[in-house]
């Protein structure tokens, strides 16, 4: 995924100050790739082979520690992020064609980001909302009985804002810089 302009400096000024407060030991590699994540709400490659780096360990071990806990994302938050809950309830009603719908009108996987990072896409666990079972999280917002037709009314206003955004920040928002 490419970084976004100016994103590449932040990302080494975070990994800096993390390192900088924490020990560089094996056993402060999970608390380090937490605060990590929580500062830039991923966990970018450039973080984690700057942390290797830091603690002195294979960048491999670490890109396979955090695939192997589901706490850690590797997409950037879109912005927008849309959560399809695949709870029972909302399994049993649809909740698989609810993300498959997503899916294919975002053009991305679960778990993926738009390569603008208009949208990510996630499954969650139940979200408490089972009467209005499928449901889907959008923003925060629960959307009940969400069905392949709801999914393309709240594609179409996601869509609008993209355009609003677009009028209002002439030019592109990702930079040339690679991870
Ligand atoms: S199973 Fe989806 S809200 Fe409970």
């Amino acid at each position: 995924m490419q970084l976004l302009k100016g994103e590449k400096e932040e990302i080494l000024a975070c990994v800096k100050e993390v390192l900088g407060e924490n020990s560089k030991t094996h056993e402060n590699l999970i608390p380090i790739l937490q605060q990590v994540q929580k500062k830039l709400g991923y966990l970018p490659a450039l973080a984690m082979d700057k942390i290797a780096e830091g603690l002195k360990v294979p960048a491999v071990d670490i890109f396979s520690l955090v695939t192997f806990y589901n706490q850690f994302r590797l997409n950037p938050p879109g912005k927008h992020e849309i959560k399809v809950c695949m709870g029972t309830a909302c399994y049993m009603t649809g909740g698989d064609i609810t993300l498959e719908s997503f899916e294919r009108r975002m053009g991305i996987n679960e778990g993926e980001t738009s390569l603008d990072r208009h949208y990510s896409l996630d499954r969650v666990a139940c979200v408490g909302c089972c009467t209005l079972a499928p449901v889907a999280v959008i923003d925060d917002e629960v959307e009940g009985k969400v069905t392949p037709t709801r999914v393309d009314g709240i594609m179409l206003a996601l869509e609008e804002d993209r355009e609003d955004n677009a009028i209002e920040k002439s030019g592109p928002k990702v930079g040339a810089e690679d991870e």
